[in-house]
């Protein structure tokens, strides 16, 4: 095998995929309630995004970011639009880590301060600063000593707030922490961890990598409560499966930041431009937020059967805690033709379908569950 073993697979290959189904090469066919890994947000091979990489491949397949491009400043403009105001200020990047390593960058840069703070079980990817904030002792400890140093908060402990003092440049939080087990920030923990982010002189970013993009069944959480970032990440979703991640940032950070301080020879690359154009397009010519929130409702209302005792999170971004091993049950899920995903919390299964998943899908897997 010429490709390097480091990830646990799936046991088939895939062949192709149509919105929230694929293909395997024998020609069985799955639900894909993963998602593709919480990325095809409007589903697996998307026309008006094929249409739109089409289009711009023919136009002009690539340019760095020292040509000024119509469609990348067209892109950063409707990005800004589709987020909550005062955070109008884009930078274009390729991928999750690489926003929240920037994000965190600036931050470091621009506060003077040397420490992070992030929550106890995050999860922000797999580059140094990005890696510093994560939970997952597997991959940060071969790496003690070179990791920058971050305080742990329990999420929604509010008595831990006390600890973002005067050292802590940034403080990275995931409005709800997908990978630790959909684990919701409440509206009161955000309130509250906003005003000390701001007695402290911290910065605080929202890594909307899985939340963002209308899955939640709005815009981004970001806003949400009133409470808004000084950053705020994006990757996954933001353009249906091309490589993207984009820092928003505030019109203050902006404002600090100098010629060469961030850069990225593919960032902003006009096929994602093109892709990112055409998801923005179509949640908003089709609804989409409503949509996502409208199936959050219903995962809510259908699922509580079977193995599932509790249905956590909200849109498509959905925990179910089971009362037997989350593992077992994706595997029986997926004899029966449903792709799903596990967290770190063994009990906890994730659904991450696109957000314009059809309802026969939850019918489907709420029939699947009760035969688990
Ligand atoms: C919340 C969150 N942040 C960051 C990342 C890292 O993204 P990427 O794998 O694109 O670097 C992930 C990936 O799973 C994620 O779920």
């Amino acid at each position: 095998m010429a490709l390097v073993e480091t990830y646990a697979v799936l046991p088939f290959t895939l062949a192709n995929g149509r919105g929230a189904r694929v293909r395997d090469t024998h020609g069985r066919e799955y639900w894909d309630l993963y998602g593709g890994h919480a990325v095809t947000l409007l589903g697996h091979s998307h026309a008006a995004v094929c249409a739109a990489l089409r289009a711009q491949a023919e136009r002009l397949t690539f340019y760095s970011n020292v040509a000024p491009l119509e469609i990348r400043e067209r892109a950063a403009q409707r990005l800004a639009a589709f987020a909550p105001r005062g955070l109008g200020h884009v930078f274009f990047c390729n991928s999750g880590a690489e926003a929240n390593e920037n994000a965190l960058k600036l931050a470091l840069q621009q506060t003077g301060r040397r420490r992070l703070a992030a929550m106890a079980g995050g999860w922000h990817g797999r580059t140094l600063l990005a890696l510093s904030v994560t939970t997952d002792e597997k991959i940060t400890r071969p790496l003690d000593g070179l990791l920058c140093s971050a305080l742990r908060l329990r999420p929604n402990v509010l008595e831990d707030l006390a600890q973002i003092d005067a050292s802590i440049a940034a403080v990275i939080v995931e409005p709800i922490l997908s990978i630790a087990g959909v684990i919701e920030l409440t509206p009161e923990y955000r309130g509250a961890l906003r005003r000390r982010c701001a007695e402290a002189g911290a910065l605080l970013i929202f890594d909307e990598i899985q939340t963002g993009m209308g899955r939640l069944g709005r815009p981004l959480a970001a806003g949400e409560h009133d409470v808004l970032p000084d950053f705020v990440t994006l990757a996954k979703g933001i353009a249906n499966g091309v490589p993207m991640g984009a820092v928003l940032m505030s019109d203050a950070v902006a404002a600090k930041v100098k010629q060469g301080d961030l850069g990225s020879t593919f960032g902003g690359g006009p096929l994602a431009c093109a892709a990112m154009l055409a998801v923005l397009d179509t949640i908003e010519r089709e609804d989409l937020c409503e949509r996502a929130a409208r199936l959050g409702r219903a995962m809510h209302e259908r699922l509580r059967v079977g193995p599932v005792c509790e249905v956590l999170g909200r849109g498509c971004l959905i925990g179910l805690r089971l009362c037997r091993p989350a593992k077992d049950v994706q595997k029986a899920l997926l004899e029966r033709g449903f792709i799903t995903g596990t967290s770190a919390d063994p009990s906890v299964l994730r659904l991450m379908p696109p957000i314009n998943t059809p309802d026969e899908a939850i019918e489907a897997v709420a029939g699947a569950l009760a035969e688990c």
